[in-house]
């Protein structure tokens, strides 16, 4: 939908505001550009509508080089919404949102019909808000119909500069999810520039980290918590985000795969030799379809060395069991509720997966911790 090849902009005063900028933006996606303050994000955006023209390279909208198009025919399939709303002032809400579709020609009856259905989406109530004047709204309302007026004229792509940025924080909230929730309904091609990174996690498909105009990472919510390429961008991330990094992970990403299981029959002494080799203080106890009987621990085999002779006799067969799919932060819960030392994997045949326990636990959150720079 948006191809950046090799695009650079420096201003005349010769500040490089964007280097080589290289970038495919998919039809339908959400792409959210965010970096600190001046990293070229705003002027990124501006060149896609031709606000700003490139020093050198080529963007392609919809396959066509824009540098061909008409700036105003361009800006017509482009929606387009700000921090400073930009509201006309002595224009009415209606007349401020159907001022695209009036440019492209659209009689009244279309205009109003879209006035009234774009309204009811945002759950302002047409019939008292068209004919209102923009000072007699909230911030939040304002906004709202900023972003109505960008999807007025039904564009495929739309551009959105910090749109939220003047907005108080639960107005905000507000805003970013009806936003969501309409992309989800509309699936059109997104580029939002913030520098709030809770807003770019949020909304975002792919989210493109800048620094004084250079790309550093290009990558989805979850590959950017898991992965920050660099330090830049393991700082840029936070250090208060460790938490939703370990509510992304699942019981999968931390378990251990290959636990010391046996058969019932096996003997206890074996067992304890096993143990010994592997270094383990437990052994899960399968069946021939490897389906978790139960689990037996060190201290069991101990205690009942001296009665009975096999695993079968002895083990624990009321377990806590948890599927690989699940948010690792359910198997927290559960170890800490129960004080359980170890929490068996299963799927849903009841087959053995896997084993997790604290030192796995401690060993991915602090790998986790580690590739968000936080323990650095
Ligand atoms: N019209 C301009 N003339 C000269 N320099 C500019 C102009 N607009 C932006 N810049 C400079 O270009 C760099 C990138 O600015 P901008 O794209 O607005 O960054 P951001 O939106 O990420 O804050 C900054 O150093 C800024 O000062
Ligand atoms: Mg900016």
């Amino acid at each position: 939908m948006v191809r950046f090849e090799n695009v650079s902009k420096v201003y005349p005063d010769g500040t490089k505001a964007v280097q080589k900028l290289n970038l495919h933006i998919e039809r339908g996606e959400f792409v959210c550009l965010i970096g600190p303050s001046g990293c070229g994000k705003t002027t990124t955006m501006k060149m896609i509508n031709r606000l700003h023209e490139p020093t050198s390279g080529k963007i392609y909208v919809d396959g066509r080089d824009i540098s061909t198009v008409n700036p105003v025919e361009l800006r017509r399939n482009i929606g387009y919404v700000i921090q400073q709303v930009g509201l006309f002032p002595h224009l009415t809400i209606a007349q401020n949102i159907e001022l695209v579709p009036r440019l492209l020609g659209w009689d009244r009856a279309r205009r109003a019909a879209r006035v009234d259905e774009l309204l009811a989406m945002v759950g302002l109530d047409p019939a008292t808000y068209r004919d209102r004047y923009p000072r007699e709204l909230s911030g939040g309302q304002q906004q709202r119909v900023g972003v109505l007026r960008a999807l007025a004229a039904e564009p495929d792509l739309i551009l959105m500069d910090e749109p939220f940025g003047a907005l108080d924080p639960i107005t905000r909230e507000a805003l970013q999810d009806e936003l969501k929730r309409l992309q989800a309904k509309l699936k059109k091609t997104v580029v939002f520039v913030t520098h709030d990174m809770d807003e770019a996690l949020k909304l975002a498909d792919r989210i493109v980290v800048m620094k004084d105009g250079l790309i550093h990472q290009v990558a989805s919510p979850e590959e950017l918590l898991r992965n920050p390429k660099d330090e830049f961008v393991a700082q840029f991330i936070g250090r208060d985000r460790m938490v939703a990094s370990a509510e992304s992970l699942t019981v999968a990403d931390v378990m251990i795969r290959n636990p010391v299981s046996a058969r019932p029959e096996f003997g206890l002494a074996e067992a304890v030799a096993t143990m010994r080799k592997r270094r383990v203080n437990s052994v899960l106890v399968v069946d021939e379809d490897d389906r978790l009987l139960g689990i037996v621990t060190a201290r069991a085999i101990e205690r009942g060395m001296a009665q009975h002779r096999t695993l079968g006799e002895i083990m624990e067969t009321r377990l806590t069991t948890v599927a690989p799919h699940q948010p690792v932060t359910h198997a927290v819960q559960r170890m800490l509720l129960e004080r359980l030392e170890f929490l068996p994997v299963v799927d849903e045949m009841g087959r053995l997966q896997g084993l997790v326990t604290n030192t796995s636990l401690v060993g991915t959150l602090f790998r986790t911790e580690r590739a968000e720079g936080v323990s650095a």
